[in-house]
């Protein structure tokens, strides 16, 4: 089972970031930089799946996935474009795309997307390590990721949205309008869809390999650190303490040092 140390965590979220500010500018970027500070605390532990056997179903396994998927994206554009493709959209749109395919994973305003899963016979034969939280509306985690920057008014370009919106390609039924159209007007006129999800793709199964080689740290402490952040920012405390930051930073701080902005 693969894990993350708290250091790994750390220089993931400040990688994260980095991007971010080196991608973008102006007001789209505060707007960005607003809502990743809003979910800081929750994102940087979210599991990228629920299950081992999926992808990164681990704490801080949201965060390395989108790394693995803006990476990818680059490698394979530029592939892409070595072998004759066209391509028609900015090195900004696809790293809009990347980072936000999954954003629906970090759950709504107020709940986590995944909780930890209690029950041992599922973590033991199910290999489910997370499951979905009861509290949330159904949405899929596209429509959510859409849903969530139209919530921080963080506008998006025609092809940020097509390479958004197809970044899972046929293994969602509601893309088969756009990736089966035998009438030519209504083909894709951008290939950012397909290198998106050829990078979303080889992230996953890359992720898989690493589950299925075992390829493991030992970091007990970042479970640990989790169950208090998670205990942290639990409603209850909120309520009690009438504020999640507080206490969430200082137990985060302790753990983990200055969170990087
Ligand atoms: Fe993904």
């Amino acid at each position: 089972m693969k894990q993350l140390t708290e250091q790994q965590i750390t220089q993931n979220w400040t990688d994260l970031r980095t991007i971010i500010n080196n991608t973008f500018e102006g007001e789209r970027l505060e707007k960005l930089n607003k809502m990743y500070d809003y979910f800081e605390d929750r994102m940087v532990v979210a599991p990228a799946s629920g299950k081992e056997h999926f992808h990164n179903a681990m704490v801080g396994g949201y965060v390395e996935h989108i790394l693995h998927v803006v990476n990818n994206a680059q490698e394979l554009r530029d592939l892409w474009e070595k072998n004759g493709a066209t391509i028609n959209f900015t090195n900004e749109e696809l790293v809009f795309a990347a980072l936000h395919h999954d954003l629906g994973k970090v759950g709504n305003l107020e709940h986590d997307y995944y909780l930890p899963q209690e029950n041992d016979w599922f973590v033991k034969n199910r290999g489910e390590l997370f499951t979905h939280n009861p509290e949330l509306q159904f949405m899929t985690v596209t429509d959510r990721s859409c849903w969530i920057l139209g919530h921080f008014e963080i506008p998006m370009t025609e092809w940020e949205y097509i390479g958004l919106r197809l970044t899972d390609g046929l293994y969602e039924d509601g893309n088969e309008k756009y990736l089966k159209g035998y009438n030519k007007d209504f083909t894709l006129k951008s290939n950012i869809a397909y290198i998106l999800h050829q990078a979303d793709m080889m992230a996953t199964h890359i992720e898989g390999d690493q589950w299925k080689r075992g390829d493991k740290v030992e970091s007990e402490k970042v479970q640990k650190s989790v169950a208090n952040i998670k205990k942290a920012v639990d409603n209850e405390v909120k309520e009690k303490f009438n504020t999640k930051s507080t206490e969430a930073k200082d137990i985060f701080n302790e753990l983990f040092g200055e969170p990087k902005k």
